[in-house]
């Protein structure tokens, strides 16, 4: 018989900068289930990559200077050697610049043209240039992107359209006729409310863009980043090339992971081009939640340089540690934070106490009492039958969980076993057992029982610590025979296996000083990651009329004096001679840049319609206008020369 297929997808991801955590989270969760399934004798195909057209790559690189190409094939690279130092063993990595795929969107685009689903006509609508996505205005949030929350702005060029609208129907039967298409459920049901919201046709190329795929029959387009991105999950297995074996046996996907900001995309887009090309759907969308930054829970960005480098964790920690963290720390479809505290906590308290502790334990007692070598003749015991049937009942409860996505839960299923391994030490007592020679077949069943406990634990633990799982085998003796999934029923340790202790799994961590220094470790690499970031362009506010402008009265004033304000040290208090009469009282926020005698004397420009404010209780009537570079430079404009109370215009 054949065997099974397993095909699973992570995003591509964008290279517009280096691969953070919250990408590896993703990853790592893709490899995990990857691994599981290769281990249960699937044959696993597993694929990821990188979504490299588009308009912000280009501006991206518009800005360093270099070519698109040149500036991510470094960055992609980086990706890559992310992915290596976390063991993540995928089957295919994707560029969507690989000529297959160009070829193949190319192909696929002119097949739903000539097929009626793609049509040229005319775009005017609301454009969000950072998310690359299009908007209608009851879609849009205070006129800015749901999204990211950047305004939108009115766009209209000619373009081509796919006809998504079409589709409304049958994507309400799909997720209907197969509930499992969209996990978790909350995320199928904002699906439905989306569509039931009326679906619009989607504009599938750009005239504005250059850096993207040629639509070959109208080479002045290119073919719209998401529309070019979605097909990679194909491309990838050679559909339309002339090797499209890897089509044929994988597809349609088991599972495609994705953050919960592109389910969207994966559940209305993908499935509704699908249908046009006339291609089976995948088995489900996944959409998981996203990895926050710190205790308070900040969106990662490498603008606010709060993105942690996986690379910098792996080499302090090893790479299993932080595949737990990920993995166990957070629900897979909630969101959850990262924060040293964490990690640090996890490693302590899950890897190095509970389950490195009993490995170092077990194979210490199987030499201090044994020689290592277990003997044949054992006895059965109090205590054993609780260990022995949480053990086998093990694999079960961690299979109905991995299938369903639940890694958090099936961690701690396998941590619960590890605990009472730990307890029935505690209870059996070896160490008062070997006092006697007549208990030494008790001693040897309760350390054979505590090694078969930790050969099943090593099996299911391998998918999320590919390192550990090998070193656990090693320590308690078990050859390669009976470290196969096959092989995980009770009692295929042989019973005379020998035991050696080994380096330690995980060295415990001095958790007040560790945190501290990984404070101090992330803070200086995300210093410097953002000064290396090129600045992102500040979003245009939304266009106003000269009505609105003239709202704002601003006028000449002169600093007759000024002082610092009382426990305000960013703060200056100012006394205006504004051409009234009467002095106008203004805080300002530059203390840091100008003392008194800067500004005693000078004439500034000040917004005197304002409604009054306090500033650390000052009352502040109005505000002088200063340039403010963001990065500790503030110059005030000054107007010297000009009659105090004159207008600007
Ligand atoms: N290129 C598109 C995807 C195209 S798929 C056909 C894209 N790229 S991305 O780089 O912006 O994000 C890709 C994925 O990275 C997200 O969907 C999400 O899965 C993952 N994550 C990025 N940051 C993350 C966190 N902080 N936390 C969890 N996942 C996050 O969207």
């Amino acid at each position: 018989m054949d065997k099974k297929t397993f095909y699973i997808t992570t995003p591509i991801y964008y290279p517009s900068g280096k691969a953070h955590i919250g990408h590896s989270y993703t990853t790592v969760a893709a490899d995990t289930i990857a691994r599981y399934k290769r281990m249960q004798g699937y044959d696993v195909f597993f694929m990821t990559g990188t979504d490299e057209h588009g308009q912000k790559i280009e501006r991206r690189a518009k800005d360093a200077g270099v070519t698109p190409k040149e500036f991510i094939d470094p960055i992609v690279e980086g990706f890559q050697k992310v992915w290596e130092t976390l063991d993540v063993r995928y089957d295919k990595f994707i560029r969507t610049t690989d000529d297959y795929h160009v070829e193949a969107v190319q192909k696929i685009f002119k097949q739903l043209y000539d097929k009626g689903d793609i049509y040229k006509s005319e775009y005017k609508g609301m454009y969000c240039a950072e998310c690359e996505a299009f908007w209608t205005e009851t879609q849009l949030q205070d006129g800015n992107c749901p999204d990211c929350g950047r305004p939108c702005h009115p766009a209209s060029e000619e373009a081509y359209f796919f006809k998504l609208s079409n589709y409304a129907d049958r994507l309400l039967k799909l997720y209907e006729d197969n509930p499992q298409f969209i996990q978790p459920e909350s995320r199928k049901n904002e699906m439905i409310s989306f569509i039931n919201q009326g679906l619009e046709d989607l504009c599938v190329s750009r005239t504005s863009v250059k850096w993207g795929v040629p639509v070959d029959f109208d080479p002045k387009h290119t073919v719209y980043v998401w529309f070019d991105a979605l097909l990679n999950y194909i491309t990838g297995l050679g559909y339309t090339s002339d090797n499209d074996e890897l089509f044929k046996k994988f597809w349609p996907a088991d599972v495609h992971f994705v953050g919960k900001e592109i389910v969207r995309f994966h559940t209305v887009i993908w499935p509704a081009v699908l249908m046009a090309a006339d291609i089976p759907l995948p088995e489900r969308v996944y959409g998981h939640g996203w990895l926050l930054f710190g205790a308070a829970g900040e969106k990662m960005s490498k603008s606010k340089g709060n993105v942690v480098d996986p690379i910098l964790l792996a080499d302090r920690y090893g790479s299993d540690a932080i595949r737990y963290f990920l993995m166990r720390d957070i629900p897979f479809g909630s969101d959850g934070n990262f924060t040293n505290e964490a990690l640090c906590n996890r490693i302590n308290s899950d890897l190095a106490n509970d389950l490195g502790n009993l490995l170092s334990r077990t194979a210490a007692m199987a030499e201090k009492y044994f020689g290592g070598t277990l003997p044949e003749e054992k006895q059965a015991g109090e205590f054993d039958d609780a260990l022995i049937e949480m053990a086998k009942a093990l694999p079960e409860t961690v299979d109905g969980l991995i299938c369903n996505l639940q890694f958090s839960t099936a961690l701690s299923e396998i941590w619960k076993v590890i605990s009472r391994a730990n307890k029935y030490i505690d209870e059996t007592m070896p160490w008062a057992l070997a006092k006697d020679e007549a208990n030494k077949p008790r001693l040897a069943a309760v350390l054979y029982n505590l090694a078969e406990t930790l050969r099943i634990v090593g099996i299911i633990i391998t998918p999320f610590l590919p390192k550990s799982g090998p070193k656990i085998f090693e320590q308690i003796g078990a050859g390669e025979q009976v470290r196969t999934y096959d092989s995980i029923g009770w009692g295929n340790l042989p019973a005379n296996a020998t035991l050696k202790k080994g380096e330690t799994l995980f060295p415990r961590i001095d958790l007040e000083k560790e945190i501290a220094e990984l404070d101090a470790m992330l803070a200086a690499q995300q210093e410097q990651a953002k000064a290396a970031q090129p600045k992102e362009e500040e979003p245009a506010a939304a266009p106003i009329s000269i009505d609105d402008f003239a709202k704002v009265e601003l006028k000449v004033a002169k600093v007759i004096s000024c002082e610092p304000v009382k426990k305000a040290k960013k703060l200056l208090c100012l006394q205006l001679d504004d051409g009234s009469g009467k002095p106008r009282q203004v805080v300002s926020g530059i203390a840091n840049y100008y003392k008194p005698e800067d500004l005693i004397g000078h004439c500034v420009v000040v917004v005197t319609n304002l409604h009054p404010a306090k500033l650390c209780g000052v009352e502040s009537n109005g505000m002088i206008l200063a340039a403010d570079n963001a990065e500790n430079d503030v110059k005030v404009i000054f107007v010297d020369g000009m009659t105090p109370g004159a207008k600007i215009r």
